[in-house]
């Protein structure tokens, strides 16, 4: 535990600085214009922990990694997910992840084994993609870079974990997915929202949309449970577990409402990443020399498998640092069961933690120049004075992401792939603003054109 932590006087209850009362309430509906910014006034107006004051609830934004670091790792049992995040997405995914019985469950799926063939399938959905981006670059004509990652991650984690990848692009079960994500995205924002169960237009789609993934997936479900066979993918995880106590397994709704428990907060994040990764290689042409060198010593314009990614260090550092620029979770939140002490600020028990792991991953404190794109920063010999806890875009402690080498790998295959057979530049004028929505993306998309490399 870091000795900022642990510095508390353990009778007092120093009271945390923040807003009034009235601040804090316009704090919160005008917050959501613009968050980051917002986050980045309240840290440098009030420091570590800030304290949201609206009378009831108690809301303490904490921006220190190592305060972070305390209540996600060292004092875990103290804290829990929130509950409004919970309720919102009850409908999907049921009971969630509540339970430690689910990271058991799953966990075997993260053995190397289960994804041995998995960049396969990820070189196969690249390649059909890069066959697309063909036409694109015959007729010089611009396309939403954003929008071909979203679709290419969704395409491959579905594939990956549930042996489909639903035609991306033009299925509707893909689109039903889309919308899911959108219709997350724009709650995150909204100041107020009606329950889903309330018929507005935009709950109206949401719900058909919810209907429309769950009677495909059911539908999978169902055909895998007859043919019986193990395809080594997180279907068949689900569906081969059984309770050592009972022998009882899953029913089919458990096992749908796990799955996309994983599959939907799993394709966004990896197709936001690849899609800063384009807009930022392209604003920095030295670093996409770089990597471009790197590639063709390693692969030479071979496809790239999982057993090249070792050798691809510089391309693993551009990933890394697009995930420090840009975490796609760029807020997350806790409970807080008991009174506690963080920073030597009382903490009471009820109060609600949101950790601006943005803020953490641009505070010049743990980061030279923090707004400048340097994958280098990663190298052994500069990280080596930086705690460990300022880099955190999956999270950290027993509740961390447990798909973090996954996504990594995944991420830097497609990259190999793409980079090798193209070149991606930003239409001129096309401005790209990141808004953090649930998760950070690029608000009006992001234009590029391709040239083909010979
Ligand atoms: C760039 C890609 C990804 C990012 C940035 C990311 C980030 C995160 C973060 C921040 C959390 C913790 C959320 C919280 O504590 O509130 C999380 C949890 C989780 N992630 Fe990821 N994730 C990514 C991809 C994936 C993938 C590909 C998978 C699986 C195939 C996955 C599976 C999980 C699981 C199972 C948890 C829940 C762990 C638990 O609650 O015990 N993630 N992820």
């Amino acid at each position: 535990m870091s000795s900022s932590v642990t510095n508390t006087n353990a009778s007092s209850k120093v009271k945390v600085p923040g807003p009034s009362l009235l601040g804090s309430i316009s704090t919160l509906t005008r917050m959501w214009n613009d968050p980051i910014h917002f986050f980045d006034k309240l840290h440098n107006k009030y420091g570590d922990v800030v304290g949201l004051n609206i009378g009831f609830n108690k809301i303490f934004v904490i921006n220190n990694a190592h305060y972070i670091k305390y209540i996600l790792q060292e004092n875990i049992n103290n804290y829990k997910k929130l509950e409004r995040l919970e309720m919102q997405t009850k409908l999907l995914f049921g009971e969630g992840w509540t339970n430690k019985i689910n990271r058991q469950i799953i966990r075997r799926f993260f053995d190397p084994q289960h994804y041995a063939s998995m960049d396969t399938a990820i070189a196969d959905t690249t390649q059909k993609m890069l066959e697309r981006w063909q036409t694109f670059a015959n007729n010089h004509q611009p396309f939403d870079v954003a929008e071909e990652m979203m679709d290419l991650s969704l395409s491959f984690t579905a594939k990956s974990l549930i042996g489909h990848d639903f035609n991306t692009g033009q299925d509707n079960v893909a689109i039903a997915m889309k919308a899911i994500i959108d219709h997350f995205n724009a709650r995150a924002v909204s100041n107020f929202n009606l329950p889903e169960s309330f018929p507005t237009p935009a709950n109206r789609r949401y719900l058909a949309a919810v209907r429309t993934v769950q009677t495909a997936v059911d539908q999978i479900i169902e055909e895998r449970q007859h043919d019986g066979k193990d395809r080594a993918d997180l279907l068949s995880v689900l569906q081969s577990w059984r309770d050592e106590e009972t022998g009882i397994g899953l029913s089919p709704k458990l096992v749908r409402e796990r799955l996309l428990w994983i599959l939907l907060p799993a394709f966004e994040p990896i197709g936001r990443v690849l899609s800063w990764i384009w807009y930022q290689l392209s604003l920095n042409p030295n670093i996409e020399l770089q990597m471009q060198a790197e590639l063709v010593k390693v692969l030479g314009g071979r496809k790239p498998t999982f057993d090249d990614l070792p050798n691809l260090n510089y391309t693993k550092m551009v990933v890394q640092e697009t995930l420090r620029l840009y975490p796609p979770f760029w807020v997350l939140g806790r409970e807080a069961i008991e009174d506690d002490k963080v920073g030597g600020f009382y903490i009471p028990a009820k109060s609600t933690l949101l950790f601006n792991i943005y803020g953490v991953h641009h505070n010049p404190n743990y980061w030279d120049n923090p707004e400048s794109f340097d994958p280098e920063r990663f190298m052994p010999e500069r990280s080596r004075n930086r705690p460990g806890c300022a880099h955190i875009p999956f999270s950290i402690g027993p509740r961390a992401c447990l798909g973090y080498n996954l996504s990594i790998m995944q991420i830097q295959l497609v990259l190999a792939m793409v980079a090798q057979a193209c070149r991606l530049q930003l239409m001129p004028g096309h401005a790209v603003e990141p808004a953090a929505m649930f998760s950070l993306l690029p608000r009006n998309g992001i234009q590029m054109t391709a040239s083909v490399r010979t």
